[in-house]
């Protein structure tokens, strides 16, 4: 049984005093959730404070990027040892925002989760086609390569632990959720090309669901028998919707 994860990402939004405020907020009311993983992704000036107010809760905190070095002449960086040591658990890693805005490929994706595993964290690792991809039938083709080239190598010890967030690039941010039944199908796919290169733990490894994921929309995406969480953006912002997520079961 993979255990459902929840995660907020909340891109550039929030400040740390914006960030407290909502974590004083949430904390009390998903107190008593044990069977949903809850991670939420703040920027990484607000993830000080979060991980020192979230300590102790069932609210763990993840940053929306690192670097793969572990230190050096890399301005405006940060490495995966200085997440750690912070507190954080998580890592979002090549988001499309970020292969599209700041150049990150499949091969940089691959040295970002090798460096977050060695820091102990563990990566949620976006993939996902474009509208122009999917209209091309390409999108076995994206996702095959986005999974071979981006997990290329990975040790065995590693495979069962990674996040996979298949994140449809034409439903972020658009209201445009791609439905229950189409996401669901590149689920399967994705478990199957998984299956392809970690036969052991494919069954084991948690695939969100990303994409205008809100709470009139969630509970049907995770009846589906391969989506095992999401990847929130807009719909996390606000602690009352947030709530309603990762309480999808009702
Ligand atoms: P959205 O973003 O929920 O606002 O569509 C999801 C994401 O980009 O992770």
């Amino acid at each position: 049984m993979r255990k459902p994860i929840m995660a907020g990402n909340w891109k550039l939004n929030k400040n740390h005093l914006e960030t407290l405020a909502f974590i004083d907020e949430i904390t009390p009311v998903l107190s008593g959730v044990g069977d949903v993983d809850i991670v939420i992704c703040p920027p990484f000036t607000s993830l000080n404070v979060a991980t020192a107010r979230t300590k102790g809760t069932n609210i763990k905190i993840g940053a929306q990027d690192l670097f793969w070095e572990k230190s050096g002449a890399y301005t405006g960086e940060i490495s995966g040892e200085m997440l750690k040591v912070l507190g954080c658990d998580y890592v979002i890693i090549g988001h499309s925002e970020r292969r599209q805005y700041f150049g990150e490929t499949n091969q940089t994706i691959n040295k970002k989760i090798f460096a977050a595993f060695a820091s102990g964290l563990i990566p949620i690792v976006c993939v996902g086609e474009t509208w122009q991809e999917r209209s091309a039938g390409q999108v076995e083709q994206v996702l095959s390569a986005q999974i071979r080239e981006g997990l290329q190598g990975l040790n065995a010890e590693y495979h069962g632990k990674i996040v996979i967030a298949y994140e449809p690039v034409w439903a972020i941010g658009t209201g445009q959720t791609a439905t229950p039944a189409q996401a669901n199908e590149a689920h399967v796919l994705l478990r199957k090309l998984l299956g392809e290169i970690f036969a052991e733990t494919a069954q084991d490894i948690r695939i969100q669901y990303g994409g205008s994921v809100k709470p009139e929309n969630v509970r049907e995406l995770m009846a589906q028998s391969d989506i095992d969480g999401a990847l929130i953006g807009g719909a996390a912002l606000k602690a009352a919707s947030f709530e309603k997520l990762v309480k999808f079961k009702g």
